[in-house]
């Protein structure tokens, strides 16, 4: 698992992508895994707690954030500008265990779900990756998906763009040797007992209101087949059988 630090990393570009959603660079020249994330601040005093955010990208000196502005602390940073800082530390997290997946994978987002996908895609080199995700009404973010994954199947809720309804009706978990997701909780367990039923390998990645990010404060605690497992710390990523069997 990569090293951790705590470091002011400097901003390179913080730029929208989609209403509400921004895509920001920073330098990071350390290495970084997949599904791994760290907990980000953007600001002095207020909110007190950092903020997780997944690591979208990275090429052991950028890393990339691509996040959705929901309240105080995401509004602060998507004020960033080129030049400034962020405290950034980590990264946290078990990630996906990308050099065991082979063959085909679906990868399922929900909503702003896809941000860990793409260095996880990336990293599946070899597997045949189908990306089937879920928007409100359109679709960001995926260009960047397009060198690294077979097909792309959009759902969105409103119909404007794909098909119309939930991202899980665009796939038969049978149809794949493993199932990677991130999204809401409701949409990863569905997929997810699905999956069990199939007896298809799922890794879901969990998220939870944080506070430590690193174990200590037992905020992020989940029930798993193996006791009270601390997302930031045990997680984000679970086997499904692990959080629904
Ligand atoms: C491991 C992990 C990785 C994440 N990666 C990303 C990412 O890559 N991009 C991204 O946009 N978001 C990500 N999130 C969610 C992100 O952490 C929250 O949206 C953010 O903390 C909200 O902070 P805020 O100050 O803007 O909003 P707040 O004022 O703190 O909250 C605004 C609203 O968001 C809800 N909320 C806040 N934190 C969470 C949370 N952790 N889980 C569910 N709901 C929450 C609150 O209940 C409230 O309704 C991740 C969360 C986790 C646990
Ligand atoms: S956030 Fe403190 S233990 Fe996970």
């Amino acid at each position: 698992m990569p090293a951790k630090h705590c470091e002011s990393a400097v901003v390179i570009e913080n730029q929208p992508v989609a209403d509400g959603i921004f895509r920001m660079v920073a330098w990071w020249p350390y290495p970084v895994q997949a599904g791994q994330f760290f907990m980000v601040r953007g600001w002095d005093r207020f909110p007190l707690l950092s903020r997780p955010i997944s690591v979208h990208d990275a090429d052991g000196e950028r890393v990339v954030f691509l996040y959705e502005v929901r309240g105080e602390g995401t509004r602060l940073l998507s004020e960033k500008k080129p030049g400034e800082t962020v405290l950034l530390s980590g990264p946290a997290g078990n990630g996906f265990p990308t050099g065991q997946i082979r063959g085909k994978v679906a990868v399922v987002s929900g909503g702003i779900g896809i941000a860990p996908l793409l260095l996880t895609v990336k990293a599946l080199s070899g597997c045949a990756v189908t990306l089937c995700c879920g928007f409100r009404d359109k679709s960001y973010g995926l260009d960047a998906f397009r060198p690294y994954v077979q097909e792309i199947r959009v759902a969105t809720d409103s119909g404007k763009e794909g098909h119309k309804g939930f991202v899980t009706d665009l796939l038969d978990p049978a149809d794949f040797d493993a199932v990677i997701t991130c999204g809401p909780e409701v949409m990863m367990e569905k997929l997810a007992r699905d999956c069990i039923a199939k007896q298809v390998v799922c890794y879901v990645s969990m998220e939870r209101h944080m506070a430590c990010g690193v174990g200590a404060c037992l905020g992020c605690t989940h029930h798993t087949a193996h006791g009270a497992k601390c997302v930031c710390k045990d997680g984000p990523v679970f086997r499904g059988e692990e959080l629904y069997a």
